[in-house]
């Protein structure tokens, strides 16, 4: 890590190669060579970020166990269709695996400022539904939409949910957004675009809801530093819980390979 604000004395990460990608190219290629769409394609196994840690698979758990509020499988929930929105959503994996294998029931909505990825998450989500009024076993409530999480309004979308979104998702676009050397205005002064995200992340989340962050270039305290202890964040969210991660033991220090920590916006 590297850098420090002139405005908030925060550590930034050196800009790199993931904070300056043509997404729009890699989703075109995915899109030009059918990626997802080969004969019995599960659309609950597709490529994701942080497969290699078992992320993907650890999230799912942590969201379906009985104990999550949102879980279907919590005989306390309170709210059986839970409003979920994905932040960056890449080819729409996270969300495909939380309905077809985490059975959450209620509307869905993934984002992401790259055309190329709504086409592409879009187009999987369709050929799936297709398939399935085939078989006579209709299922729906995945869509998606090309938002830029940092220079768009969500109050102003068609798709805004009056109050905001019970469940939100990122697995790795915090990390993107780290690692770019992009500047904004933020209260007046100019500072990286990371530092403008969790205000505007802790305000797509209904009061009472819930935020769930995948990094891995950054860890749990850190990430709990970035969305809980930010002068514009402190009075918004509080950390609710972590996932659990095999813990490695190199050169005598204790790490993991990714951290994945859930906040719970305070309630108004
Ligand atoms: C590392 S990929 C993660 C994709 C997906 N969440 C996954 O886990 O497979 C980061 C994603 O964030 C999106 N992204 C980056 N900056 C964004 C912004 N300002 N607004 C919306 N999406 C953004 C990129 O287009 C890309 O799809």
């Amino acid at each position: 890590m590297t850098g420090v604000s002139p405005n908030s004395q925060v550590k930034h990460l050196r800009p790199s190669e993931l904070g300056t990608r043509d997404w729009d190219k890699s989703y075109q290629n995915d899109l030009e060579n059918g990626f997802g769409e080969e004969e019995g394609a599960d659309l609950t196994q597709l490529e994701s970020w942080f497969d290699e840690v078992d992320a993907p698979q650890k999230v799912l758990e942590y969201l379906t166990s009985e104990d999550f509020p949102l879980s279907p499988t919590n005989p306390e929930r309170t709210i059986e269709k839970p409003k979920v929105l994905d932040l960056g959503c890449g080819n729409g994996s996270s969300l495909f695996q939380l309905k077809l294998d985490g059975g959450y029931q209620g509307p869905m909505l993934g984002v992401d400022y790259s055309q190329q990825s709504v086409n592409l998450a879009q187009r999987l989500w369709k050929k799936h539904i297709d398939q399935q009024s085939e078989a006579g076993e209709l299922e729906g409530g995945i869509s998606f939409e090309q938002f830029d999480l940092l220079k768009d309004l969500p109050t102003e979308q068609s798709w805004w949910p009056e109050g905001g979104f019970d469940l939100v998702l990122d697995k790795g676009t915090f990390d993107a957004i780290s690692l770019s050397g992009e500047t904004m205005e933020l209260d007046g002064q100019a500072v990286r675009i990371v530092e403008a995200y969790p205000r505007k992340v802790a305000q797509m989340i209904r009061p009472g809801g819930y935020l769930l962050i995948t990094s891995c270039n950054w860890t749990e305290e850190e990430v709990v530093r970035w969305f809980t202890q930010r002068a514009e964040v402190k009075e918004l969210l509080k950390e609710y819980g972590r996932v659990k991660y095999p813990v490695y033991e190199f050169g005598g220090r204790k790490g993991q390979g990714v951290a994945s920590v859930c906040f719970q916006r305070v309630a108004s």
